[in-house]
């Protein structure tokens, strides 16, 4: 028997397929790679990932997790606080802290969990979250749970800012809220600016470095890097260790010793989900190590991205400006630009187009992605298959 609730559910998948924006698996049958044979496609050169330094199958990353499955077993059959916590817990967490220069550090399953546990674990009605309208989907679902009422400033308007820091002069806590690189734009916060306005008024400022660490800085630290910051000027930062990090999964919090034991004792995923399996936290800590020796994986990381921007910009695709490996063009309509994604995986080369409701209606985009791993081969063909489909759908001459 079909339920009322299903009829509905398959009558808007129908509407999705007629409508040209449903989304299709495509199924890989080897490691992430800058390469990667994809079920029923063959060899495809990867521009989607988030393995921006070919971190994801590097032989220490690979290795280290085997030893946490062999030493540790498969997972922790708990929480921290009750029996979750193992020595490579620890070791990740201060790793972490050490290499980003914050007092401590916490990891979370994942960079959603470290967001969403985040904001409603000291935040309450007598508090004010302030937030970039760009910040990603688990920043806003962490303010949606947080009971602080919350004031959005249009991305990256720091007149705007500073008027949500004064119309909130009353509030107990004042939290500023940003992405470090904005996932769909491919832009860097304005960081010093926001700090600068947030010790003006007095608010904490909470940087999401997700596509920021490994990728921004001399030594790929993240945003505050980037500016000849310290990781300390920064008051908290959240992120991933499932993009440039090694790419399996899970997350962190890093800042001030307090506010770190403070999410031990109150935040709910820390308190009520599983701990980061072992087999993670070997490989993330290997990532992180191997990202400290291997400083040059971040500059071939930005020459790459500097080589492919250049490229693309000359065949006339005109792709948002930036200098981030995240290189959005700008095709319009959601169908349009997953059509586009399908012509340039007939040409072996696997890109993502994002339409509403990831982006704004009309702004739908093909987003390109640079990794180190990429060889200037890799890149080369994704800017042939590129300029041939974008003849043929008319977005270059
Ligand atoms: C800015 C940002 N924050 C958080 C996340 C979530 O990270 P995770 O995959 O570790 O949950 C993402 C992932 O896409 C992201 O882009």
């Amino acid at each position: 028997m079909t339920s009322s609730l299903e009829a509905r559910l398959g009558a808007e998948i129908e509407s999705f397929k007629r409508d040209g924006v449903y989304k299709r698996m495509n199924f890989l049958e080897s490691p992430q790679g800058s390469r990667v044979r994809m079920e029923g496609r063959g060899e495809v050169v990867v521009l989607s990932s988030n393995n921006y330094l070919g971190l994801c199958n590097v032989p220490e990353v690979v290795a280290a997790g085997k030893r946490g499955l062999d030493e540790l077993g498969a997972g922790t059959a708990s929480v921290r606080f009750i029996c979750g916590t193992f020595t490579i817990h620890r070791r990740l967490e201060e790793t972490l802290a050490r290499f980003l220069g914050t007092e401590a550090a916490l990891s979370y399953v994942s960079c959603w969990n470290a967001n969403t546990g985040l904001m409603p674990t000291f935040l309450d009605e007598q508090d004010v979250i302030i937030s970039d309208a760009l910040n990603h989907a688990s920043i806003i679902d962490g303010m949606r749970l947080c009971k602080a009422p919350r004031k959005i400033y249009p991305h990256s308007d720091m007149a705007a800012l500073e008027a949500a820091l004064k119309e909130s002069a009353g509030s107990r806590t004042r939290l500023v809220m940003t992405d470090g690189v904005f996932s769909m734009e491919g832009d860097i916060a304005r960081l010093p600016d926001i700090i600068e306005l947030a010790r003006k008024y007095d608010a904490v400022v909470a940087v999401d470095d997700s596509h920021s660490t490994g990728v921004l800085g001399k030594t790929g630290k993240g945003t505050f890097e980037h500016y000849g910051l310290g990781g300390r000027d920064v008051d908290i930062i959240t992120s991933t260790l499932g993009k440039a990090l090694g790419g399996a999964a899970g997350g962190f919090t890093a800042g001030p010793a307090t506010i770190v034991d403070y999410l031990v004792q109150r935040s709910r995923p820390q308190l009520f989900s599983n701990a980061l399996p072992p087999t993670v936290a070997y490989s993330s800590l290997a990532a992180v190590e191997y990202l400290a020796a291997h400083p040059e994986r971040v500059q071939r990381l930005r020459d790459n991205t500097k080589y492919f921007r250049e490229r693309i910009q000359a065949l006339g695709l005109n792709p948002r400006a930036g200098e981030t490996p995240i290189v959005p063009i700008i095709v319009g309509e959601t169908a349009f630009a997953i059509r586009m994604s399908e012509m340039m995986l007939r040409e072996g080369v696997f890109v993502t187009g994002f339409g509403y409701p990831v982006v704004p209606k009309g702004e739908a985009r093909i987003r390109c992605q640079i990794s180190a791993g990429h060889t200037r081969e890799d890149l080369d063909k994704a800017l042939d298959a590129f300029k041939k489909v974008g003849r043929e759908m008319g977005l270059i001459s």
